[in-house]
């Protein structure tokens, strides 16, 4: 959540270096905006509710400046206006923040008796206000971080600059990310490094308590008093820089993105002899530990390894698994499921499985990410980069490591059969055979008018079906803002379905041939209260079923069925927001990266 940048170099750079890097983070926060630079000395300050472009009709781009920070806001304390936008600035220090002061009304009832005034709801304007508290008593900026990271509690990336000194820029670093990228006599900072990658590849990861000073040509990281040696990365190539190429929208195209990702992501894994992998048959339990949409596509995993593996795999919550005691020793796995890599909860939960030295795995999208560096083994999407807040391509391809994973687990313990391998191969064959044309097949729901309108929508199914209706109904929400809900088919009649009434839409995703005459009843008792029903089927089972309409999926096989079966609710999920004008890329109230509890 929030995305911040900084940089220090060229005057005639600074202020694009600004706007493209908060453009690129806005996937992390699109409240308000806003950016501070020097002037003739001088702190100034622009900020502005609402989107980026709000703030960038505002700026002169020709505006000649050494140094600046930029931020893009979600919203944690206080309404997202102007007053609340970042910068804050509180005498001669100004700066942006990601995160959050947990300790922030203590520290302003101190500094209020101080006789210090607010004027935003922020608890950036509380951090600020006792940095230059600090920084008025030592005249010294470093000692000034160094006391005002001794004070505050929660999460913080800080960059922030002294009106007195144009030379540096200054950063601080807990439990949120913070990059700097390393130029040619200009420096980078920003929450993630597709905010610089244009201008530089290389940079250096800050780790939790680590606090620096950064020049145009050098920068020092230090923690608790001392400077600290730090690794140059180099960005990693096969992250390839997205962009709209003709869609309407990053949502529209990372779902047509998917028959790429997945025939690059299988191949890899078939193919890489390097990639390390667990000692598979130590382990007599596996946890899940994920949010959202890759707690869903573990759910699908869960199913996967107890229907072919018969292996008992456990599904939390990050959120949850954090405060619970972990039922977990040295045969556990834990594996944890991130497309941003930087989600909060999740990464909490990776923090104490490594504190208590229990193996982890980590399926992850973006290289380098807090997660991937938290865990024992790192299984990456290769999805590349996810722009839109709904993950499509990125939810796929966890699916598909989930397919991965089970495939090697098996072969570890001796029970991947021959039979098994054709099952692969041949559903594998025929998944990225009819994908293409599914995308087709589902870009225009007729129907759709008659569910906008409804109060609630309904998602049905059993096992996998009924992990795919959770996606489904979460995909529908999150773009479309429509009600929804999903259940595992059989639970409606225990009391849900006393909101069934005449014209209720009900998806009953029925892919799953062993539940499929069970799920038909169960649809069959809502049609006979009025429901109206959208049944999603194989193309091989009898289809002689009165419902309002039917989504006919090809049948791939069980391994595979979920990544073609989630394609038409991805696709559905696009156009009801589509035909309500929406802006499908940036759900209100959302933000993709949740690097906040
Ligand atoms: C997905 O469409 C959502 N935006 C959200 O549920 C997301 O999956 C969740 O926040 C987890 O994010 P992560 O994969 O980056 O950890």
């Amino acid at each position: 959540m929030c995305g911040i940048v900084g940089y220090i170099g060229s005057k005639e750079k600074t202020i694009n270096v600004l706007l493209k890097g908060l453009e690129r983070l806005e996937y992390r926060g699109y409240d308000s905006a806003g950016i501070a630079y020097l002037d003739q000395n001088q702190i100034q300050l622009i900020k502005k509710s609402g989107k980026l472009n709000c703030l960038e009709k505002s700026v002169d781009r020709n505006l000649l400046t050494e140094m600046g920070i930029g931020h893009t806001r979600w919203a944690t304390h206080g309404e997202a206006n102007e007053i609340n936008a970042h910068p804050h600035r509180h005498g001669k220090i100004v700066a942006v923040h990601n995160g959050i002061i947990e300790n922030m009304n203590a520290l302003k009832k101190e500094l209020e008796e101080k006789g210090i005034s607010f004027v935003s709801d922020t608890d950036t304007e509380v951090f600020v206000a006792l940095l230059n508290d600090a920084f008025e008593k030592y005249q010294d900026m470093k000692k000034a971080i160094e006391y005002t990271m001794s004070k505050v509690e929660g999460s913080y990336a800080i960059v922030c600059f002294n009106e007195d000194d144009k030379e540096h820029l200054y950063v601080m670093k807990k439990d949120s990310p913070l990059l700097i990228g390393v130029g040619m006599g200009e420096m980078f900072v920003a929450s993630d490094y597709q905010a610089f990658r244009e201008f530089t590849k290389k940079y250096v990861l800050l780790d939790d308590f680590e606090y620096g000073i950064i020049g145009k040509n050098a920068w020092h990281i230090y923690k608790d008093g001392k400077e600290v040696e730090k690794k140059l990365e180099v960005l990693d190539e096969q992250d390839i820089l997205s962009n709209k190429e003709g869609y309407d929208c990053y949502m529209h195209k990372e779902i047509y993105d998917i028959p790429e990702v997945l025939t690059n992501l299988l191949t890899f894994y078939e193919t890489k002899e390097i990639h390390s992998i667990p000692d598979y048959c130590k382990y007599n339990k596996i946890q899940i530990v994920a949010c959202g949409s890759a707690y869903h596509a573990g759910c699908v995993g869960k199913n996967l390894f107890a229907h072919f593996a018969h292996f008992p795999v456990e599904i939390e919550y990050a959120s949850e698994y954090r405060y619970q005691p972990i039922l977990a020793d040295e045969h556990t796995l834990v594996i944890f499921v991130s497309q941003s890599g930087e989600t909060a909860d999740t990464i909490h939960c990776a923090k104490k499985i490594k504190e208590m030295h229990i193996d982890s795995l980590a399926i992850v999208n973006v290289y380098n990410s807090t997660l991937s560096r938290l865990t024992d083994y790192v299984y990456y999407m290769r999805a590349g980069e996810e722009r839109a807040v709904a993950t499509t391509k990125g939810y796929s391809s966890q699916i598909a490591l989930f397919i991965v994973i089970l495939r090697e687990w098996m072969k570890a313990k001796n029970t991947w059969t021959v039979s098994l391998e054709e099952q692969y191969q041949e559903g594998k064959r025929k998944m990225l055979q009819v994908i293409q044309p599914c995308f087709k097949n589902f870009e225009h729901f007729s129907w759709i008018s008659n569910i906008i309108s409804k109060p609630m929508n309904f998602f049905i199914g059993r096992q996998s079906d009924y992990a795919l209706s959770l996606e489904a109904s979460l995909k529908l929400k999150e773009v479309s803002y429509l009600n929804s809900s999903a259940y595992a088919a059989g639970e409606l009649k225990h009391g849900t379905i006393s909101l069934v009434e005449k014209g209720t839409p009900v998806f009953a995703i029925a892919t799953d041939k062993n539940t499929y005459e069970k799920t038909k009843s169960n649809l069959m008792e809502v049609k006979a209260r009025g429901a109206y029903v959208i049944l999603t089927t194989l193309d091989t089972v009898d289809q002689e079923i009165d419902v309002d309409e039917k989504i006919i999926v090809p049948d791939v096989g069980a391994l595979f069925q979920p990544i073609i079966t989630i394609i038409p609710f991805q696709l559905l999920s696009y156009q009801v927001a589509k035909s309500l004008d929406l802006d499908i890329d940036h759900p209100r109230n959302l933000a993709k990266s949740v690097t906040v509890e």
